[in-house]
Parts: structure tokens; sequence; C-alpha cells
């Protein structure tokens, strides 16, 4: 059967050949009729996903197009809508999901024009599949088209996939790489104003999580969003999506409980003992003294609120631990790729 007209062939065509294959290249539609569901991610990092669409969603009413659909769209149940469409390949998903007033079945790889018309929709959501779509640049243009002006696209994905319908670019890449790429999809419709980023990770998984224990952080929850040009003259910007608040010290009690740490040895957000860590001794880092103190608690709320502002600062996937010099009495960050590791910089726990 023939494909429909690549309307982005300009952008897929800067990728090599390969980069929007995936490992399987059977039938979609088959792969999606064979029940899939059930949760795609841990129950903190759904509710991230509520809180990040919550969030956004600022229309009174709005009509809303739920790109790649599953059992659920993730929407506030407060929230009244004018309408839900949800378009995908899993046709029981769609009709468990009982937020949805109207169900497409339709295989965007195969098709990526959207049935609606230009300027239907005050928002389009696609969730936890970006990573599946062979022919994304058309898609974005077609999501772009069908959104009023000012309309919000937001896109959220984590760092779980079927990897076997993942295209071969997405599964090789890092968390950081994926977001670029999905920015890269809004960039190349030229519809869209200035793009914003949330990333939400390292958090520890839920206590009833069947992973809880195993320092296995939260799935890492990322969104790209951004408005339609054209928005209404003098309308509100949407809200920042802000990290989770997580249960910290007021300013004041952290200045005294720093100026404390030489006695206490804990940690000055979360109140945790240090743990005492002989150095390195590396060609490419001298330290002032031979042993530091640093926080190893993986619920800190300095490490935790990290992520987001090593994102912002142009760092995505560092956070930092908080580290005690002995020496010079001072509490200092040391940046952390991952909730497991900071043991490059350092040898053994000295108890
Ligand atoms: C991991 S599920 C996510 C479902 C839902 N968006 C959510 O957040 O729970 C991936 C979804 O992508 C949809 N999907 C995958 N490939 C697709 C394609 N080629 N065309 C349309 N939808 C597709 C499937 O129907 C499936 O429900």
């Amino acid at each position: 059967m023939s494909r429909a007209p690549r309307v982005a062939g300009f952008w897929h065509e800067r990728y090599p050949p390969d980069a929007f294959l995936r490992l399987d290249e059977t039938s979609d539609s088959e792969f999606y009729a064979k029940a899939r569901r059930g949760p795609h991610v841990d129950a903190l990092a759904l509710e991230t996903v509520r809180r990040v669409v919550q969030t956004l969603l600022t229309e009174r009413r709005p009509s809303i197009l739920d790109l790649m659909a599953g059992e659920s769209s993730h929407l506030p149940d407060a929230l009244e809508t004018a309408c839900v469409v949800g378009l995908g390949l899993d046709e029981q998903a769609m009709a468990a999901n009982g937020r949805l007033s109207e169900c497409r079945l339709q295989d965007l790889n195969h098709d990526p024009r959207l049935p609606f018309a230009d300027q239907s929709f005050d928002a389009v959501l696609n969730t936890l599949s970006v990573g599946y779509l062979t022919r994304p640049f058309d898609v974005f243009a077609e999501a772009a088209r069908v959104l009023k002006p000012g309309g919000l696209l937001l896109v959220i994905f984590s760092d779980r996939l079927f990897k076997a319908k993942a295209v071969k670019l997405w599964r090789e890449a890092t968390g950081a790489e994926r977001k670029m790429l999905v920015e890269e999809y809004f960039a190349s419709t030229r519809a869209f104003t200035e793009l914003y980023s949330f990333v939400s990770r390292g958090r520890p998984r839920p206590p009833d999580d069947p992973y809880a224990g195993f320092g296995i952080p939260s799935d890492t929850i990322w969104a790209v969003y951004s408005e339609k040009r054209g928005a209404p003259a003098g309308r509100a910007a949407r809200p920042a999506v802000t990290p989770t608040a997580m249960p910290g010290p007021s300013r004041e009690e952290l200045e005294r409980r720093k100026r404390e740490v030489r006695h206490t040895l804990r940690c000055p957000y979360c109140e945790e003992p240090l743990t005492k860590f002989e150095l390195a001794n590396s060609p490419f880092c001298e330290w002032p003294n031979p042993f530091m103190y640093v926080c190893f608690n993986n619920d800190c709320p300095y490490l935790v609120g990290g992520w987001q502002v090593m994102n912002e600062q142009g760092n995505p996937g560092f956070s930092y631990r908080l580290m005690y010099n002995p020496e010079q009495d001072r509490c200092l960050p040391v940046p952390v790729p991952s909730v497991a590791t900071a043991k490059e910089y350092m040898v053994t726990p000295r108890g």
C-alpha cells in the first residue's frame, strides 16, 4: 500500500536512512491489538504526568486531541472539557478510557494526516508515545495545523518503552538527547512560540512499588511544550511547571543547619547523617583534603530538586549531592549523573 506523502521531507531526510526504523517493522495495528494494557510508568511518574497536564491546560472547557491515546488521558478529574478525541491504535484501551468523547483508530506511521479540520483543538496531548513515530515531522506538522492559535502542544515521555517499536534514533538516545529531538520536531513546524521543557527525575519510587527499596528511582518524566503562534492578544501566559515541592527547611533554618554541620555531620537539607568518603587520588581532580562528607540520601530535597535546576542551567541529565568539606567548613554541590553515581569521585566509605 502506498504511504501518504511526506509533508516534512526536508527534516526527515536530514537523518540517516535507518534513523526511523524499528527492530519490529511488522504492523503496528497487530502489535497494539494484543493487549498491552497497564501503567507504562510507576505511580509517582503518573502523578507527575497528571500534574504537568493540569498545570498547563488553562483553557476553560478545552477541546483536546489525545494523540496516540491509551487507557488514560491523564486529565484532572475536575477538568470540564468540550471534547476529548482519542486517536491511536489500541481500540480496547481507548474504550476503557472514560475521558474520551470520541475515538479514531489510525496508524500514524502509515498515514500521519490527522482527520480533523484546521484549528479544531485547544490542546494536543501526546503522552508516553512519541518515540514510536516513524514520521514525527509529518505528525508534528499536522498537530500544529489542527491546533487553534495559542493552543498547547504538550509532549510527555519517559525512559520506558516498547523497545521493538521505538525508532532507532529514540532507542539509542539518552534522555537529554530525546528532549532535544522532540524540540527539533516542534521547531521543524515553525508554528510554535518559545519551547519549554521540564524533567522530573531521581525521585524515590513510591513505598508500595514492587521495585521500592532496590535503589531504582521513579521513572523519569520529561515534558516539552509550546503554544501555537497567534494567541489572542492579552491572554495570560500559561504557568511554568515547577518540580514537585519536596519537604525542605526554610532559608533561615537551612543557614542555621549549615553553620552546625561541623558538629552534627548531618545534611542541612534532609538531616540524614553524612557519609565520610576518602577521595580518589586522580590526575584530573585535585582535592584539598583526603576526605569529604557526602549526603547519600536519595530522597534528599537537594538532590531531587537538582535535576530540574541543572536542566534549566543547560546540564540536562545531571543533579548534585551535598558535600561537606571539613577543612574549609563549607557545604558544596558535587554533580552526579544518576542516583547511583558519585563513586567516580570517591573511593571508600569511612563509617
Ligand atoms: C505506551 S502507550 C501510551 C498510551 C497513552 N498515551 C498513555 O499515556 O498512557 C503507546 C500508545 O501509542 C499508540 N501508538 C503506537 N503506535 C502508533 C501508531 N503507529 N499510530 C497511532 N498510535 C500509535 C498505541 O495505541 C498506544 O496506546
